[in-house]
């Protein structure tokens, strides 16, 4: 057999093997790799001729991991454990070489080696508990071995990868070559040879807990910061778990029971639905109709007209990505209002040790604010950011029209208006389009990007690159009222509302869907996001329970009244006269009290998301189901270890969603929570 389908090439440079993973797009270890790794290795280890290895990689990455699509799927021999003890047991020195990133299985091969040498741009993670999984493969058994409990707990609980230079710090590599790093590695090898040194084995080190004491104290932390920050999550804590095994366990003992959590993980559905959310995430990346024909152009200067809390937002995010912006404001109060809350949001993360002096600093550079409109006229990239106004847009649009440059991208954020319309008024309506970002915009890495009926495709691929580059999770969703994610939720806080009025406690509700793993119920959303939103005096529409709050002046967080009381520090207490506000609406309505289970209040909740998507597709405002489940997971607190609504139906089945939707929603006037005609045919879809 060739070496695996010419996945990994073999080559002898002085009296080195040097083998080539060659497994493009990110050489993650498919069969065919381990196949053609084994298969190498054991070449090596056998011609006496040989005196060291070298394991590099060809194209843009090291081995960024295990192949996720085949997890789950019968391994293949080798499977991973087995190739990396394999590795680790080889008594001819090995050199992994890195650069890219190095992640998950393609860390944990590195660390089955003697020395790891990187380029000074390499990155280094175990983000395996981004797929609801620990690193099976020693992972959590090695790294603490190398560089100490804390630092490996910090790294495994996170995800996160770090750079090369505290990669060398906390010794995970022990040089970083801004040479070719293939010539560095061979010199470095034959150094270590001549000098007769023994060379260090990660798995022969003493274990930590010889090193440290003392150590409950930071388990107990961490698992406790996991269960608040990552409440609901089961892998968190079995990496913690695991990790902790280093200090109780001899090294192959530790290996058994890190395989043992892991398998359990992998069988698990929360693995199985964080899966198939990274793919989801990748697949939200194509735009069906794009074709490489298609010309984008570089968006090198930002310009955000409207510096309010989403528009100042939206510009940290620029700044953050190196990009400068030109925030227009109107007046100098404004301007100066929003040069405030830029500087002390930056401050606030320096406080917090997430971004240095001179990071804040260069961030603050790439901001200006101006008053004159005219500054436009350098953007490639302008967006709306000011009050939902259709005139005021259409204003700005005319205005903006006018200056921009000829190849730009217009842009506007509006979350409620018609980008149809919008863009009309412009007179060049093929350059709009909606970048809908979600508050906090410098936090929140949900992009909805809406294509109005004329907008080009330039332009869509133009935006798709930029959310890339300012690290935003894009969604390309059409125009409908609320796009998609307020249309699921607006259909979610209709029920909530219809259940309080049939007597069903709020907290009860809002409990039911912490519990399922929102970081909070409806109404403690409705609060937050004010119950005056879009409301206004002189037409309130008596209808509505939220109109009933707001003329008893109960507007939500915002003025510490809303459906619950809050207190200084705006946490939430039972309010007396929201009970009495509901009740006397409810009696106004002639809507008579029921008891519902858990289950019921729950599905009642739920359900209706469901249809509503199923809906949404079924109007091609979206191109999959799994792009709903991404806007929901990345924008609406769906915890990512149920997959999102779509996923979370299907599983469910049709035939029971359609039951439990006749059976909740008989009387239905407004036909709302009807089942959609193609309802089994769309969930069971692409
Ligand atoms: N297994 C299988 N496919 C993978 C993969 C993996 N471990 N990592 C990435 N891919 C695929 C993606 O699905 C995508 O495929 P597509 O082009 O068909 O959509 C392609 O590789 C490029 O990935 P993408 O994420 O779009 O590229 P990027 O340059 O933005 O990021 C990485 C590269 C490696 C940082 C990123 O892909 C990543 O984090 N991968 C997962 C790493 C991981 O979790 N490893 C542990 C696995 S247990």
């Amino acid at each position: 057999m060739s070496r695996a389908d010419k996945a990994v090439h073999y080559a002898i440079v002085k009296q080195f093997a040097v083998i080539t993973v060659d497994n493009p797009p990110v050489n993650a270890l498919s069969y065919s790799v381990r196949k053609g790794l084994a298969m190498s290795l054991e070449e090596a280890s056998e011609n006496d001729d040989v005196s060291g290895i070298i394991i590099t990689c060809s194209g843009r990455t090291f081995i960024a991991g295990a192949d996720i699509s085949e997890i789950g799927k019968p391994p293949g021999d080798p499977d991973l454990p087995e190739l990396l003890e394999y590795l680790d047991a080889i008594e001819k020195p090995v050199m992994a070489v890195l650069h890219g990133t190095a992640l998950g299985g393609g860390l944990e091969t590195a660390l089955c080696c003697n020395y790891r040498i990187s380029t000074p741009s390499t990155r280094f993670g175990l983000p395996e508990v981004h797929l609801g999984l620990i690193p099976g493969a020693g992972g959590t058994q090695r790294l603490p071995r190398l560089i100490g409990i804390e630092k490996a707990l910090a790294m495994v609980t996170s995800g996160n990868p770090i750079g090369a230079d505290e990669a060398l710090e906390c010794g995970l590599i022990d040089k970083i070559t801004a040479e070719d790093p293939l010539s560095a590695s061979i010199e470095y090898l034959e150094e270590k040879i001549k000098s007769n040194c023994s060379h260090p084995s990660i798995r022969l080190q003493e274990n930590p807990i010889t090193k440290y004491s003392g150590l409950d104290d930071t388990f107990n932390e961490y698992k406790k910061h996991a269960e608040k920050r990552k409440r609901g999550y089961l892998a968190p804590l079995y990496n913690i778990r695991s990790v902790e095994a280093t200090c109780e366990l001899p090294f192959l003992d530790g290996l058994k029971f890190e395989r043992e959590l892991f398998e359990e993980l992998m069988e698990g559905d929360q693995s199985k639905a964080q899966q198939y959310l990274f793919f989801a995430e990748r697949h939200a990346n194509k735009v069906p109709d794009m074709t490489r024909e298609v010309v984008d152009f570089e968006v090198q200067k930002v310009a955000v007209i409207g510096g309010g809390l989403m528009g100042a937002g939206i510009a940290m995010s620029m700044a953050n990505a190196g990009l400068p912006v030109t925030i227009i404001e109107s007046n100098q109060k404004s301007l100066i209002r929003c040069q405030k809350n830029i500087e002390a949001n930056f401050q606030g993360s320096q406080k917090k040790g997430r971004l240095s002096h001179a990071q804040v600093k260069q961030r603050l550079d790439y901001i200006d604010i101006s008053l004159n409109i005219n500054d436009v006229s350098e953007a490639d990239l302008i967006i709306e950011a000011v009050f939902e106004n259709m005139e005021l847009k259409k204003d700005i649009f005319g205005k903006i029209a006018k200056l921009a440059k000829d190849k730009v991208v217009l842009a506007t954020n509006t979350s409620a208006l018609d980008l149809n319309e919008i863009a009309e008024s412009s007179g060049r309506p093929q350059d709009v389009i909606g970048l809908h970002f979600f508050s906090p915009a410098n936090v929140m890495r949900l992009l909805e990007i809406v294509r109005a009926k004329k907008t080009d495709l330039s332009i869509i691929k133009t935006c798709m690159k930029l959310a890339k580059r300012i690290k935003k999770i894009p969604v390309l969703v059409s125009v409908c009222p609320g796009f998609v994610g307020n249309r699921i939720l607006f259909v979610r806080q209709q029920q909530a509302m219809r259940m309080a009025l049939q007597g069903i406690d709020i907290e009860r509700i809002d409990r039911l869907m912490v519990e399922f793993g929102f970081p909070m119920g409806p109404f403690q959303t409705a609060d937050l996001i004010g119950l005056d939103l879009g409301w206004e005096k002189a037409l309130t529409n008596k209808f509505l329970l939220v109109d009933k709050f707001c003329e008893a002046g109960r507007l939500g967080q915002k003025n510490a009244k809303g459906f619950y009381d809050y207190d200084k520090n705006r946490k939430a207490k039972t309010s007396a006269e929201s009970s009495k506000l509901i009740k006397e609406f409810a009696r106004l309505k002639g809507i008579n009290s029921r008891e519902l289970t858990d289950e019921e209040i729950l599905d009642q909740c739920l359900i209706p998301m469901i249809n509503e998507g199923v809906k949404i597709r079924e109007e091609g405002i979206v191109s999959r189901n799994s792009d709903i489940d991404v806007i929901y997971a990345h924008g609406f607190g769906w915890p990512a270890y149920r997959g999102g609504p779509m996923y979370y139906g299907r599983n469910l089945g049709s035939e029971k969603i359609i039951k439990k939707i006749q059976n909740y929603f008989p009387l239905d006037d407004d036909k709302t929570f009807l089942p959609s005609k193609s309802f089994e045919d769309i969930l069971y879809g692409n």
